[in-house]
């Protein structure tokens, strides 16, 4: 009995240690405010890197929600492959989603487990749409976020 609880907690413990952990979104504004971009996107391809640490998706995007300021949402979209490491690896191929992250430059994405999703009651989920007047009173009631500190490079 001594040895089987043993293996339990030798076999469980790993995961719990390497489990992705987030920093808690406290409302919606503080998850919309985190969140560089948005867009409505169908999964082109997904392919691993030689290394097998991060898994990049070719993106067509089919409505561009939130982006940042001055940046055109680029087709390639990163993230870990190792779901410790907060990886999103479970799009599939020619399907449509719509996806956040937390960071967006003109050559890439970055989406992790922690980024905060468009809440359902946003939208239409047969459509896959937003429905639009409640997304543009959230947006509204939003206002201006706080300045974020730009990450040095
Ligand atoms: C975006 O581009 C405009 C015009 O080039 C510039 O004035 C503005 O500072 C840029 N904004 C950012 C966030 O880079
Ligand atoms: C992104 O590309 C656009 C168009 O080429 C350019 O005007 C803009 O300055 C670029 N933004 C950044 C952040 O590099």
């Amino acid at each position: 009995m001594i040895l089987f609880a043993f293996i339990i907690v030798f076999f469980t413990l790993p995961h719990i240690l390497e489990s992705c952990s987030c920093v808690e979104l406290r409302s919606d504004t503080d998850g919309y405010c985190t969140t560089d971009w948005i867009s409505k996107v169908k999964i082109v391809s997904k392919e691993t890197d030689g290394l097998g640490l991060m898994m990049s998706y070719r993106l067509e995007h089919l409505d561009v929600i939130k982006s940042p300021e001055n940046v055109t949402l680029p087709e390639l979209m990163n993230t870990a492959t190792q779901e410790s490491a907060c990886g999103q690896t479970k799009f599939k191929v020619g399907k449509e989603y719509i996806l956040a992250g937390s960071s967006a430059s003109n050559d890439s994405l970055l989406i992790t487990f922690c980024n905060w999703r468009v809440p359902l009651k946003y939208i239409d989920e047969t459509k896959l749409e937003l429905k639009k007047p409640e997304w543009k009173a959230f947006v509204d009631s939003v206002k201006t976020c706080p300045q974020r500190p730009v990450p040095v490079e």
